[in-house]
């Protein structure tokens, strides 16, 4: 984006990614699944300090879903391989992480995970706590619905131990028990491979999303694609419901 592009928009606050498409890039280049997940952790690498470099504060990566443990086993695993290797890195170039001040979280059901991949993103999730210009959510074993039960579940603890009264929750209650807490809603999400759907991504927090759909496969989305979507997005009128 161009500084003349830059001046006089507003940039969305909190950008959501759905990182999908790595298979089909694969396959339409005679390639094992596992080289599109590769090709699309680079993609993600890319556009994650891109969109750091632009000011965007908070940035949501959906990598891997709760309903993605159906894949095959061999996939699983590659994939599990590339969470390793990206949190090893991540972990070992602090200097690179202070330049960018990328503050890492995890959003997702960490008990499901295996552990030493949670070790892993906790020790990045402590390392970098103290950043401040851009909130990186990290998606992995994420569902939406899985996050709105996961706060119910909390509220009725809180109800049986007499902290809450069933009559005063409030939204608000069910938004600072999610993973999310304390960050604001997506303002933008993007899904690219040409499918029109939330696949259980932000389902609650997406309310009032602006959404930009594109046949690009995730291994081939750039900067310029991000370009394109902000820039798309400032055009819009939100209304909330409004007039
Ligand atoms: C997204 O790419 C990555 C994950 C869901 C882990 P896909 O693997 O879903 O790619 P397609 O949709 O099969 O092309
Ligand atoms: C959504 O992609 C999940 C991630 C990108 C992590 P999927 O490929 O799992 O979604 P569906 O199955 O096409 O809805
Ligand atoms: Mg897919």
């Amino acid at each position: 984006m161009t500084q003349e592009e830059k001046q006089g928009i507003v940039l969305p606050r909190h950008i959501g990614i759905i990182m999908d498409g790595n298979g089909r890039w694969a396959k339409s280049r005679g390639l094992e699944r596992s080289e599109g997940h590769k090709a699309g952790a680079n993609a993600f690498r890319t556009i994650c300090n891109y969109g750091a470099d632009l000011g965007i504060e908070y940035m949501t990566f959906y990598a891997f879903s709760t309903e993605n443990w159906k894949r095959p086993p061999k996939e699983v695993r590659a994939i599990m391989k590339l969470f390793r290797d990206y949190l090893d890195e991540a972990n070992s170039r602090e200097s690179e992480n202070e330049k960018r001040g990328l503050r890492f979280h995890l959003i997702g059901e960490k008990s499901g995970l295996p552990s030493d991949i949670v070790s892993r993103m906790e020790k990045l999730e402590r390392g970098t706590a103290d950043k401040k210009v851009m909130t990186v959510n990290l998606a992995i074993n994420y569902g939406g619905r899985d996050e709105i039960l996961h706060s119910v579940k909390e509220i009725a603890k809180e109800i049986k131990s007499g902290k809450m009264n069933p009559g005063s929750i409030t939204e608000d209650d069910i938004s600072s028990r999610l993973f999310t807490a304390g960050q604001p809603d997506p303002d933008l999400i993007i899904r690219p491979s040409g499918e029109y759907r939330l696949s259980n991504f932000m389902i609650w927090q997406a309310a009032y999303s602006e959404f930009w759909y594109s046949d690009i496969m995730w291994p081939d989305f750039t900067p310029d694609d991000l370009d394109r979507a902000i820039l798309d997005y400032c055009r819009r009128n939100r209304r909330y419901g409004g007039v």
